[in-house]
């Protein structure tokens, strides 16, 4: 009897795995839209964090915090947690991980497998602390998805775009209890090249997302 429950764990767990990669893409769990702390709660306590853990994010949080960043949340309109000028909805989320980046597809809600290796100190940039913070979303917009502008006004839009949809990070991991900081810092030739981006497309701004640090306090 023992054997037979250890034999349909071991079932079990290889369907889930199996459900979660199709070809390299990773499967999302449904985002939980009723967790985390209250809003006013969330605007007390959002803050930049600094000192990460390397611990893993589980994937149920990587699915809450793409959702909440920039996922469809008006499906019948095909309408974004984020609004965006012209709704040209031109800000795309790269996730960088220890093994391998993605790129997040909001109308799946899954990560679309973009590259192999560990990119996170193109991430980094100069402030190579934040290289070992095991998730790195980069926000990149392609202003060839603004209808109409010229090219000083798309950046314009870009850099609002990308603002609106980093706060939506900082306010979910400050709800959901992770850090985060919005940073502009990142070595942008090296991350175009990894991420394969055309000439409209453009590195604004990233999210290192992990646990803080627990600070242990000095004995008395
Ligand atoms: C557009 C923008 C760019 C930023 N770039 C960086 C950066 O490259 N590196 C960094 O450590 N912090 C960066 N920050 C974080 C700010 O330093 C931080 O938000 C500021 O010190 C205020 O602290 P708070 O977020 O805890 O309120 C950036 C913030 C914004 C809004």
């Amino acid at each position: 009897m023992k054997q037979l429950v250890v034999m349909m764990g071991v079932l079990l767990m290889t369907v889930s795995i199996q459900a979660q990669v199709n070809g390299g893409d990773i499967e999302l769990p449904v985002p939980d839209k009723e967790g985390g702390l209250p809003f006013m709660k969330t605007l007390a306590v959002r803050a930049s964090a600094r000192d990460f853990d390397t611990m893993m994010v589980k994937l149920t949080e990587i699915s809450n915090l793409l959702w909440a960043a920039n996922g469809i949340n008006r499906p019948e309109q095909d309408k974004r947690t984020a609004s965006s000028a012209l709704n040209a909805q031109d800000i795309d989320l790269y996730v960088l991980m220890d093994e391998k980046v993605y790129l997040y597809d909001p109308d799946h809600h899954l990560m679309k497998f973009v590259a192999s290796g560990d990119h996170r100190k193109a991430v980094a940039g100069s402030q190579e602390i934040f290289a070992q913070v095991p998730v790195m979303v980069v926000l990149v917009s392609d202003i060839s998805r603004f209808r109409m502008g010229d090219e000083s006004s798309r950046l314009n839009w870009a850099a609002i775009d990308a603002g609106i949809v980093s706060q939506n990070i900082s306010l979910y991991c400050a709800s959901a209890g992770l850090g985060t900081v919005p940073r502009a810092t990142m070595d942008i030739p090296k991350l175009k090249q990894v991420l394969g981006l055309k000439e409209t497309q453009y590195p604004m701004l990233n999210h290192p997302v992990g646990f803080k640090k627990q600070v242990v306090a000095a004995p008395h």
